[in-house]
């Protein structure tokens, strides 16, 4: 079937499926590039987070004068000799505080800090979460885990338990009395530095296949495809088809015995028409010896 077809349309076929295959190249090519831009943004997120953490562990926690109205929750509460009220927030209680604003502000990224150990039941992890934290729990070199879950890239890293840490989530007798008195001396004790206490969870919308194909379907993509069809056109067109089709002209004549035909010969040729050429050159060279001789 295909064998029968025109050279132009055979070379066509072979043509769009060279151009397919080079465009599905370049999709898989993005598509990990855009994995990579959206571990790179979410691994930003975590690390502030973490050092927003640091700073406050390094406290043990913050006191503020004032509460964010969203935000009432409060670890320890102290009321100075004037009778200004002081509540403390402990780095999770904060985080969460942190959290909370940005997931209303309208950034990208949205961020929570989870634990398979809770003490608040807000901290709650979901499945990919819980995954993730058995994953780091199993394995200590894992430094991240990643999924696409309902339009989301999903990001988590884990949060390690340091010596500043083991005041609140260590031995159950060095705890403030605040963190007793408001989570029990149940949950989140007996850690030690080096053990996974929990994740930072990172959520971004995913990058669909729409913005993919809008940063390179433009004008100069576009023009470029256009520009390799009209080569590849013209190529075959003028390089080779017309070329045969002369050369199968000039052929049947000769046949027809119009030996004085210009077949246009070039020598030390390695184009393959051009020896075409050739040897109905010699075939007619012979068929005028042959007619002298019988002439
Ligand atoms: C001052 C006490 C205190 C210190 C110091 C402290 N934590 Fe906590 N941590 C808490 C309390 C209280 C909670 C519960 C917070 C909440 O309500 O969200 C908590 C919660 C957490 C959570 C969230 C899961 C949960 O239990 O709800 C993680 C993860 C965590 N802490 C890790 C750490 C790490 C890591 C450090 C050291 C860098 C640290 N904490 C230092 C008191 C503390």
């Amino acid at each position: 079937m295909l064998r029968k077809l025109s050279i132009q349309v055979k070379y066509l076929f072979v043509f769009v499926l060279a151009i397919l295959m080079v465009l599905g190249a370049f999709l898989v090519g993005m598509q990990s590039l855009k994995v990579q831009q959206l571990r790179n943004e979410a691994t930003t997120v975590a690390e502030q987070v973490v050092s927003f953490r640091a700073w406050i562990a390094s406290f043990g926690v913050v006191w503020t004068e004032k509460q964010h109205p969203d935000f009432p929750d409060y670890l320890g509460k102290r009321v100075d000799v004037d009778g200004n009220i002081f509540v403390s927030k402990n780095p999770a209680l904060a985080t969460r505080e942190l959290s909370n604003i940005v997931s209303k502000s309208a950034t990208r990224a949205t961020f929570r800090v989870t634990s398979d150990e809770y003490r608040n039941p807000a901290n709650a992890p979901d499945g990919f979460e819980k995954e993730s934290i058995a994953q780091f729990k199993r394995d200590s070199k894992q430094k991240y885990a990643e999924t696409f879950e309902g339009g989301f890239y999903r990001y988590s890293t884990p949060i390690m338990v340091k010596e500043a840490c083991l005041r609140c989530h260590g031995k159950v007798e060095d705890a403030p009395p605040e963190v007793i008195a408001k989570y029990g001396s149940e949950r989140a004790f007996g850690y030690k530095v080096g053990d996974v206490r929990g994740i930072i969870s990172v959520r971004l919308p995913d990058i669909t296949i729409h913005e993919v194909l809008g940063t390179f379907v433009n004008l100069y993509t576009i023009g470029l495809i256009v520009i390799a069809f009209l080569l590849n056109f013209l190529y075959t067109q003028l390089g080779i088809i017309n070329r045969l089709k002369e050369l199968t002209t000039k052929t049947i004549n000769i046949s027809k015995g119009q030996m004085d035909q210009e077949l246009p010969l070039v020598d030390n040729s390695s184009d393959e028409i051009d020896k075409a050429t050739h040897s109905v050159d010699l075939l007619r060279k012979s068929l005028v010896v042959t007619m002298k001789h019988f002439g």
